[in-house]
């Protein structure tokens, strides 16, 4: 049996560039992990089975065809047949809200195939972006820039143990819909963290208002290092100078907004 973190992916910034005719857009970011997210197990099986346990389980069921799968399909595509297996998701990140969930569940499922088949995380990054822009990042799994669609990674000096608390206040957005209204405005360059900025977090806004009142909360918490949206939304994440700011920050989370998600981590 395998199982593979699917860590929450996190875009400490996110510049949006241009729009390609390919109908993607350029962009700029910087990809951090946390410690924490959903966890992919395989084991070989008497017959293909999926199973999708967790909280956030009941998002995910009856859609047509989940990354795990797509992922699994593509590897035996390249790799060549696989035995049966039962694979297990175990869905503890909210869906459609910017940190990676379903990119990096498919990341987790391509390297336990490539543990059980011995396959190099390096030749499946061609499948990798092809599953989804985030995917190769999540493959690589460290801190990096992104150019590109987020796939031309460079790595790059990590935050690590950084304490992090991610908050989406429930509502999924459509990462197409949130690049579709970005305004066309190139902003320029990442700079330094604090100078950097997150793009798409204006779009976002438009279509999920209650980002706002995430932001704002966030940002009047005590030990605020540095708060910002990931990704297309609507999580926002804040990261701080000791876990006891941290600590204390997701108890006012908890107590103000109970049907917010949290989560407390700490950057990879
Ligand atoms: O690659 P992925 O399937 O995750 O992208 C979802 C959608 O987000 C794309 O269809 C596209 O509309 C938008 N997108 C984009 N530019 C990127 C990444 C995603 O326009 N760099």
């Amino acid at each position: 049996m395998i199982t593979e973190l699917a860590p929450a992916k996190i875009n400490l910034a996110l510049h949006v560039r241009a729009r390609r005719p390919d109908g993607y857009h350029e962009i700029e970011t910087l990809f951090a992990f946390c410690r924490d997210g959903d966890t992919v197990t395989i084991a070989e099986a008497e017959q293909d089975s999926f199973t999708i346990t967790g909280p956030f389980a009941a998002a995910l069921t009856g859609e047509g065809t989940n990354l795990v799968l797509a992922a699994r399909d593509a590897f035996a595509t390249a790799f060549g047949a696989l035995p049966p297996l039962t694979i297990t998701l175990d869905k503890r990140l909210p869906v459609a809200s910017g940190i990676g969930g379903g990119s990096a569940d498919a990341a987790a499922t391509l390297r336990a195939l490539g543990r059980l088949q011995d396959v190099a995380v390096e030749k499946m990054m061609g499948m990798a972006l092809a599953l989804g822009s985030d995917v190769p990042a999540c493959l690589l799994g460290r801190t990096a820039i992104g150019g590109g669609r987020g796939e031309r990674l460079t790595p790059t000096a990590a935050l690590t143990d950084t304490p992090v608390l991610l908050v989406n206040p429930g509502v999924a957005v459509s990462t197409a819909q949130v690049f579709a209204a970005w305004d066309g405005v190139d902003r320029g360059p990442l700079g330094t963290v604090a100078e950097s900025r997150n793009d798409l977090e204006a779009p976002a806004r438009t279509i999920a208002p209650v980002i706002d009142d995430v932001m704002a909360l966030l940002s009047a918490q005590p030990g605020v290092a540095l708060d910002r949206m990931s990704g297309s939304g609507a999580t926002c994440f804040a990261l701080f100078d000791d876990v006891t700011a941290r600590r204390g920050a997701a108890a006012t989370i908890a107590a103000t907004h109970p049907d917010w998600w949290y989560l407390e981590s700490t950057l990879a």
